[in-house]
């Protein structure tokens, strides 16, 4: 029998690279909870029509890129591509809109799945963290979600983050605007490739996503949403970029920003990592003013967050070489000198695990020297030797393995002795 495949673009993480998984991961997640953001979890399925009235049926996520079956019950499902859609979901369903503290702030962690073509940093298994705040549209919300994420990729060990910002508008804004963008595309009519062609009338803003052949050259030169945005939205923007300049975080205007999803409204943003090539973007996000009335909310009740790329992240580092050393896998080895003392020896570990300090042992019967050889595989700083001498005075051996310093210790002491020895 055949041992199956792992499923195309659906990574193992294993050591080292866990290890550095969860560095950015942790590092995203604290940011977002020092700032006061608090923990959400949704399931990893929704209704397919969170997603599809969510994200939009122009993207390409909803047309081509997600995970649908029925369940044994009938019911459409699908896994969920992204987090936006299904934590205003969940908030609706909960009446947050008709909480009196708002705005709420939220984050989160999951595996998200979207069938997409694999190739380096694109995956159809991948891992994000996110913030949403929702009920505010407050500028100075944008800009502390805006400078959040750039402190959390910063805090993740990436030296070159650079953050594109666009405004988007209003809903209302757009009708003019759509119809200016489709007249323009129709001089193109005979060069937008079919995909473009087909959704221009869902959604034309999508013709500035495509990277088809020719199709950037024409988007360079089309009417720009920005020089037609309202007032308010011009004055909230231009409100986020100086809240932001203020801070001195580095900004690059790019008003041919849209993104992949429909949902936005006025701010968005994306961060890109130097080293990456094509799949650059590590994160991105962006307000959402519209999603809760698409999922059939009856009133307004806006919106933004972003979400960041654990997976990109991790590859961004090991491309700039900044992976950071791992951590010591036990900071103790417990070894066995001699024949008969694997309970004395297990006993030890024990006390020093259930004492929360971290230490393993091998008692298989192997060499003192294969034992001495794994603590420092393990990046162990002390070792905790018992041979059958210890054992009948009571003793055991604690040897500095970076000084090579030992000395006696009674037993009885070795949890006290370990955790001062393991003092900075
Ligand atoms: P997104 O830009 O689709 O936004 O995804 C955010 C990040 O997730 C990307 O920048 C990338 O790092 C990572 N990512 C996305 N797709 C893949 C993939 N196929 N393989 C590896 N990494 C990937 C959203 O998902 C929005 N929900 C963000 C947001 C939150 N907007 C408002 N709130």
């Amino acid at each position: 029998m055949d041992l199956p495949d792992p499923v195309k673009g659906a990574p193992d993480w294993l050591p080292p690279e866990a290890a550095t998984f969860d560095t950015v991961h942790d590092a995203f997640l604290r940011t977002a909870l020092e700032a006061g953001y608090q923990r959400v979890r949704t399931p990893v399925f929704e209704h397919t029509e969170v997603f599809a009235r969510g994200i939009g049926e122009s993207t390409d996520i909803v047309q081509k890129e997600m995970y649908t079956f029925q369940d044994r019950g009938g019911r459409s499902l699908t896994l969920r591509p992204e987090g936006t859609a299904a934590i205003v979901r969940a908030a609706l369903t909960a009446g947050v809109p008709r909480q009196a503290a708002l705005p709420v702030k939220y984050a989160y962690a999951g595996d998200f799945y979207r069938y997409e073509r694999p190739q380096s940093g694109r995956q159809r298994a991948f891992h994000q963290v996110g913030v949403e705040a929702l009920g505010a549209q407050d500028p100075v919300l944008d800009a502390e979600i805006v400078l959040l994420g750039y402190e959390a990729l910063r805090r993740a060990g990436l030296q070159e983050v650079t953050l594109r910002l666009n405004s988007l508008g209003d809903r209302e804004d757009r009708g003019p605007y759509r119809e200016r963008l489709n007249a323009y595309l129709d001089r193109f009519a005979d060069q937008l490739p079919p995909d473009v062609a087909e959704r221009r009338h869902l959604n034309p803003l999508r013709a500035f996503d495509s990277k088809a052949p020719g199709m950037p050259e024409i988007m360079a030169n089309a009417p720009r949403l920005i020089d037609h945005i309202g007032e308010a939205a011009k004055a909230h923007h231009e409100q986020v970029c100086r809240l932001l300049e203020a801070e001195g975080v580095p900004l690059t205007h790019d008003p041919l920003l849209v993104r992949g999803l429909d949902y936005y409204t006025r701010t968005t943003f994306e961060y890109t990592a130097a080293d990456l090539g094509a799949q650059n973007a590590v994160g991105g996000g962006g307000r959402y003013d519209g999603l809760a009335e698409d999922l059939g909310w009856p009133e307004r009740f806006p919106g933004i967050g972003w979400a960041l790329g654990v997976d990109r992240t991790v590859l961004a580092l090991q491309g700039a070489g900044l992976v950071p050393e791992p951590a010591p896998r036990v900071d103790t080895f417990v070894v066995l000198a001699g024949e008969g003392v694997g309970q004395e020896a297990f006993a030890a570990a024990t006390a020093l695990r259930r004492a929360g300090l971290s230490a393993d042992l091998l008692a298989d019967g192997r060499s003192m020297r294969a034992q001495l050889k794994a603590a420092d595989r393990a990046h162990a700083r002390l070792a905790v030797l018992i041979g059958p001498r210890e054992v009948a005075e009571g003793q055991l051996t604690l040897r500095d393995l970076g000084s090579g310093e030992q000395r006696s210790i009674a037993r009885a002491d070795v949890v006290a002795e370990v955790r001062a020895s393991l003092e900075p």
